[in-house]
């Protein structure tokens, strides 16, 4: 099944949202197999959004990843890169839909709660840049068989 790396950034953290944030992969049937809660220092947030290192908007964001305590996932599933951005809605939570997370939980863009990769090649970069392969669980959920209907 595939993985992907969500993060749940410091102002959902501070804001409370852990809980809903995790309630909602959880219910639509995604597999959580990492969690921990870290505050990623400045440079590591560099390494995470270096793809953006050109934007004017660069420092702030690595200053804001590295505020505080993130809450760092790895939730599995079919098409749960794909999907997983969907629950999480667009960029700015001005024009995320509702029903989204960032369109019910956020406001501004630059304080958008989550973070989730964008495609297998980031989801994979991610998933060895925030863990180690000890830190991995990999389990069999009592649900599969009734979510993927092979039994
Ligand atoms: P992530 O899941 O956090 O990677 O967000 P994304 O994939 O929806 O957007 P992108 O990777 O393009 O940008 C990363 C983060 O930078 C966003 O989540 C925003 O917090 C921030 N960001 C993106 N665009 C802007 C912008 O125009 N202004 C500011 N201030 N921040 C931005
Ligand atoms: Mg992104």
């Amino acid at each position: 099944l595939e993985r992907t790396f969500i993060a749940i950034k410091p102002d959902g953290v501070q804001r409370g949202l852990i809980a809903e944030i995790v309630s909602r992969f959880e219910r639509k049937g995604f597999k959580l197999v990492a969690i921990k809660i870290v505050v990623p220092s400045k440079e590591f947030a560099q390494k995470h959004y270096h793809d953006l290192k050109e934007r004017p908007f660069f420092n702030g964001l690595c200053d804001f990843l590295s505020s505080g305590p993130v809450v760092a996932m790895v939730w599995e599933g079919e098409g749960v890169i794909k999907y997983g951005r969907k629950l999480i809605g667009a960029t700015d939570p001005q024009k995320s839909e509702p029903g989204t997370i960032r369109g019910d939980l956020a406001v501004v863009v630059d304080r958008n709660i989550i973070h989730g990769s964008d495609a297998p090649k980031t989801a994979k970069d991610e998933i060895a840049l925030w863990f180690s392969h000890g830190e991995l669980v990999s389990y069999t959920s009592n649900a599969e068989k009734w979510m993927y209907g092979v039994n």
